[in-house]
């Protein structure tokens, strides 16, 4: 799996196919957060939703974590663009999470923005343990990604998405997997309780604030 060739055209293709849904959905719950002291952005890709943390959170230890060369770069410039101070309190971290660990612990907080759905179920697994042990008793993880549920037009219509789009990451990313999972499951086991949702597209896409209560199952 590569996303350095589709990278240059995925913010112009998402803005095409989605308008403002996508980033409305990662930056649902970014208003309410608790302050927190480390955060870890996990296939945070070409940077849009790291931008809107460093704009409205004083946060001084960011991890930006991606597979992608081309992702990171994207990432970068766009963060040297909007200030020259910013990327101080940004590191960058070129890291394939289904291969290596997370660069540091202790995180506060950990957000997935439509990364989770890349992976196959023992991938998502691996991914999620690696994660989830990184992270404080109280952190928080903050997920977006599209969903197939609701009535039955509404799956119907998710349904047919959904396909698409993995049909398209196949041929440009060499996409491994073609079913999309949910890890809300895997995240509870994690001791990650969901405590806001919010659906966007109609149903499409949602986000979530979950956070770890002290005593995981
Ligand atoms: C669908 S894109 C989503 C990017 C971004 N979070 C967003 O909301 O647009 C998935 C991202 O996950 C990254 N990725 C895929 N597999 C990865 C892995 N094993 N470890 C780290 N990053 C990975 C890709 O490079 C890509 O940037």
């Amino acid at each position: 799996m590569n996303f350095n060739r589709v990278a240059p055209y995925f913010e112009r293709l998402e803005k095409i196919v989605f308008n403002k849904q996508m980033q409305r959905c990662r930056t649902a719950f970014i208003s309410n957060l608790p302050p927190v002291k480390k955060i870890a952005l996990v296939g945070e890709g070409n940077g849009q939703f790291l931008l809107e943390l460093i704009q409205q959170s004083d946060c001084e230890q960011i991890h930006y974590i991606d597979s992608s060369q081309t992702m990171l770069e994207l990432a970068q410039k766009r963060v040297q663009r909007f200030s020259k101070d910013a990327p101080s309190r940004v590191q960058f971290h070129l890291c394939d999470l289904s291969v290596q660990e997370m660069p540091d612990q202790n995180y506060d907080l950990v957000v997935t923005n439509f990364f989770l759905d890349v992976f196959d179920k023992p991938l998502l697994n691996k991914c999620i343990l690696k994660i989830a042990a990184s992270c404080k008793t109280n952190a928080v993880w903050l997920y977006a990604d599209f969903q197939i549920s609701g009535g039955i037009i509404q799956r119907i219509r998710a349904l047919a998405w959904v396909k698409m789009m993995y049909l398209f990451f196949k041929f440009v990313a060499q996409l491994q997997t073609q079913k999309l999972l949910d890890p809300a499951e895997m995240l509870e086991n994690q001791g990650f309780k969901l405590k806001e949702l919010r659906e966007f597209n109609r149903g499409l896409m949602r986000a979530e604030l979950r956070q770890r209560d002290i005593n995981p199952r």
